[in-house]
């Protein structure tokens, strides 16, 4: 067999829907991008419209397939109306990609308890709902797949962020969890959890010091580029190459978690 009818077969989407929530931004973008040059049809879904009209043109300029869908993951109608709109592509949603995150960073002692609840209703909340609805279409259509956003916060709570660090502890825990509910459905659920990669959720929380802190606490010694997630979300999301692989928590960050100094 050529090498590419090999790797086709291994990690090809052609045919398949992925929904990414949080698809507009940096990250998700990247994953967007990845899931569409490998052949699927991406709805990219986030709360900016206008980001994700963009997002759809930079796709379709690469010669890939994609829709816009606004979308408010705190929102259950807003999620209902996400799975209408996605299902208009093809009838099916094999991958939902759970990306929307929202980050602010304080001592302790003045964690605001309101944007604790902010925090959570997008990062854990929501993604859970997300989780509900397209589940409830996947069982009932036969399978699928989906890969959560956690962060490095998951395995190792960071300073001064606490609320993102609980929720994302949450996201691996909801992943596996769900991961085991659904196993004998065919519905796979993953996690990646990436190390640093400075976008607009966390730019402003990158003073001199803590980079100085992520520099050293990384044995790569850099920051992630996006498109490194790449690779990992096609192994964890695609159908042949991940069929047995589910409830993972997938570290990309360039050995952050595996330091200590
Ligand atoms: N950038 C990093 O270093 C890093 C590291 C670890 C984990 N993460 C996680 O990766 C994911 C993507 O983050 P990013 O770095 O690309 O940030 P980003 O800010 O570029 O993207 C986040 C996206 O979520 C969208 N969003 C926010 N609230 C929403 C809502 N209520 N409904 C729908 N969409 C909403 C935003 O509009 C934005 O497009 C997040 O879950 C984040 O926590 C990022």
């Amino acid at each position: 067999m050529a090498v590419g009818e090999f790797l086709t077969r291994l990690f090809g989407l052609e045919g398949q829907t992925a929904v990414v929530i949080g698809g507009a931004g940096e990250l998700g973008f990247a994953l967007c991008s990845g899931l569409s040059q490998a052949g699927a049809h991406v709805v990219i879904a986030d709360v900016n419209l206008q980001a994700c009209q963009k997002r759809v043109r930079q796709i379709e300029e690469a010669g890939g397939r994609a829709s816009p869908a606004e979308v408010d993951i705190t929102s259950r109608a807003s999620l209902e109306s996400l799975l209408a709109e996605a299902l208009k592509v093809s009838g099916r949603v094999e991958m939902l990609v759970n990306s929307a995150g929202i980050n602010a960073g304080s001592p302790f002692l003045d964690v605001d308890p309101d944007f604790w609840d902010k925090i959570f209703a997008v990062n854990l909340k929501g993604m859970m709902e997300a989780c509900q609805v397209f589940i409830a279409h996947m069982k009932e259509a036969g399978g699928g797949s989906i890969l959560n956003i956690g962060s490095v916060n998951s395995h190792l709570p960071l300073s001064r962020v606490f609320a993102y660090a609980a929720s994302k502890a949450g996201v691996v825990n909801l992943t596996k969890n769900i991961a085991q509910e659904f196993a004998a459905s065919g519905i796979r659920c993953n996690a990646i959890c990436p190390g640093f990669f400075p976008a607009e959720q966390n730019r402003k929380l990158l003073d001199a010091e803590r980079v100085e802190n992520i520099m050293r606490g990384t044995p790569m010694h850099r920051y992630g580029e996006p498109h490194e997630l790449v690779g990992a979300a096609l192994l964890l999301l695609s159908p042949q190459a991940g069929s047995y692989i589910t409830g993972a928590d997938y570290y990309v960050d360039g050995g952050f978690t595996c330091s200590w100094f």
